[in-house]
């Protein structure tokens, strides 16, 4: 898409700069010790998913049978790359992504716990695609989503997601395919509001989302919705 090819030249420079962050993190693990006072440094061994998924039943009612959520507040895990999850779970467990439920969940998962879990989450299928309620919503969504709005200095989510909305999970890059919806416009909101927390993720989220409005926010919620995988 020639639109985007152009967007992404402009987007070099804060990609150069989360990318390298961003992998170190997503690659840690796999037996080296963690770096002291690294929170989201995971040490874990070949992960397990036959006890991820023996450990994850007790998540199953609020995210869902087979982890495929269908409450529109909370986020499915299935079909999440493992990279991601992980990271999820090492933030809620060191309370630094907000939501205390979640750090409750997480509290005493161990390192290998959650990797074993974030595995197993990673190869479920995703659960189907949310029906969008208004379809002029879902278009600008979906505009905005592949297209960006050069003019209001909004870069497209394609970008960094794919045209596909299944991210990257070498680069720890979510995949936002059939995310439940009202959690996808709350997550938006807590990134685009948030002070900045000092991990590369989120932050790249919260840069990205400055010039976007609530209506603009909103509608890419729908849209990824409603997205198949
Ligand atoms: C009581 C309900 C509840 C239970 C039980 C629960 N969760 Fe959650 N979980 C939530 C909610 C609500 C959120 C959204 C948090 C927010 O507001 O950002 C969430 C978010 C997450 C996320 C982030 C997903 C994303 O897309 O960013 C992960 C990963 C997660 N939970 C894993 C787990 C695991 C693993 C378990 C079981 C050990 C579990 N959860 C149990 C309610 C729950
Ligand atoms: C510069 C790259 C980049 C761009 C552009 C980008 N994202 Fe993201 N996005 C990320 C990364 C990295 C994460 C993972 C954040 C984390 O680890 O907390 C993410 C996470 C998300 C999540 C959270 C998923 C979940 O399960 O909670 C949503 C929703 C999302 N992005 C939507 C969008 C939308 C909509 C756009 C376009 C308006 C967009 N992103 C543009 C890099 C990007």
């Amino acid at each position: 898409m020639q639109r985007t090819i152009r967007l992404s030249l402009w987007l070099a420079v804060p990609l150069a700069l989360f990318i390298p962050a961003i992998s170190a993190l997503a690659q840690s693990g796999g037996g080296a010790a963690p770096p002291a006072g690294n929170p989201l440094a995971l040490n874990f061994k070949t992960p397990d998913p036959a006890h991820g998924k023996e450990i994850s039943q007790s998540c199953q009612g609020c995210h869902g049978v087979g982890l495929a959520s269908t409450n529109t507040d909370i986020p499915g895990l299935a079909g999440q790359h493992s990279s991601y999850t992980r990271l999820q779970l090492a933030a809620f467990r060191a309370k630094l992504r907000p939501g205390e439920v979640m750090w409750q969940q997480a509290a005493n998962l161990s390192d290998q716990d959650i990797a074993d879990i974030a595995a197993y989450a990673g190869g479920l299928q995703p659960g189907p695609a949310w029906k969008a309620d208004d379809e002029a919503v879902r278009a600008k969504g979906e505009a905005l989503f592949h297209m960006g709005d050069s003019k209001r200095n909004i870069i497209a989510c394609a970008i960094c997601h794919g045209d596909n909305g299944r991210g990257d999970d070498r680069l720890g890059v979510a995949s936002i395919t059939n995310l439940s919806p009202k959690y996808g416009e709350e997550i938006l909101h807590e990134f685009k509001n948030a002070p900045g927390y000092g991990i590369p993720h989120p932050d790249a989220m919260r840069i990205i989302l400055r010039p976007m409005n609530d209506d603009d926010l909103k509608a890419v919620a729908t849209y990824i919705s409603s997205m198949q995988k």
